[in-house]
């Protein structure tokens, strides 16, 4: 397992940023984490903000040095995605807990939890991944534009306490990064095809703007979405080509 060592600030603007930030003068120890009460720029994915009330919700960021080759790091996304679901499941025993491709964590049709993984590569090397998470913990009021969120409280009522909701979800975590770190490769894809929200089920989506009803099928060997189409083909889509409608 990997040592993990935890920085605390009580603000940030993001986790992320400042992790990075350290890595343009030294290398810091594998199992670094970043963790702020109140992050005040939280970045999502697509140049969105993340919105976080004060003393709520985990915001933070690990440092990792993932031994794979550049081509392969879809895998992180994935391992640290169930990771994500492991925790969760096992603190609130539902079925409803999945990863909306590529790698939110939702519970129903909910967003609980987001990940923006900013990895360094040179050439075929990885230099680090910075993984950074923001899971909605206690917050019970959402005042930003986010289309649906939800909160660990919202589903189970429990006001949690976060050190220790951190202390278990990097355990989880560390769990599914030590398969990636033994080649444990298709353990975490069996795992994560199985955690796709909407798996086999007939849903609408958008694809390059277009309304269509379509099924999830899984995901290829490059992490993009196979979807099956009403027509009988398959569409295999990239992230910014499909959205779900949910
Ligand atoms: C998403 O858009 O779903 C990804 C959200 C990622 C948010 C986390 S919070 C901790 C870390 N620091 C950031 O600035 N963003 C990530």
């Amino acid at each position: 397992m990997i040592e993990i060592n935890i920085i605390h600030l009580p603000e940030t603007d993001s986790t992320n940023a400042y992790l990075i930030g350290l890595l343009k003068n030294k290398r810091p120890k594998e199992g670094t984490v970043i963790v702020t009460e109140n992050q005040t720029g939280g970045r999502g994915m697509d140049n969105n903000s993340w919105e976080s009330e004060k003393d709520k919700n985990l915001t933070f960021s690990i440092l990792l040095y993932p031994p794979i080759t550049a081509g392969k790091q879809f895998v992180m996304n994935k391992a640290v995605a169930l990771g994500i679901c492991d925790f969760l499941k096992s603190e609130l025993p539902l079925n409803s807990v999945k990863i909306k491709w590529p790698n939110d964590v939702y519970i129903g049709d909910k967003k609980a939890c987001g990940i923006l993984i900013q990895n360094s590569v040179t050439g075929t090397n990885f230099d680090y991944s910075v993984t950074g998470i923001g899971l909605n913990v206690n917050q019970t009021i959402f005042l930003g534009d986010a289309p649906n969120p939800v909160s660990m409280k919202m589903v189970s009522g429990i006001d949690y306490q976060l050190g220790n909701v951190l202390d278990k979800l990097l355990v989880s975590i560390s769990e599914r990064y030590e398969q990636v770190c033994k080649g444990l490769h298709g353990n975490i894809e069996t795992d994560y095809q199985c955690a796709l929200y909407r798996l086999r089920e007939w849903h609408g989506f958008e694809l390059k703007g277009i309304r269509i009803k379509a099924c999830v099928k899984g995901t290829n060997e490059y992490g993009q979405l196979l979807l099956d189409t009403e027509e009988g083909g398959t569409c295999v889509c990239d992230v910014k080509e499909v959205k779900f409608v949910i």
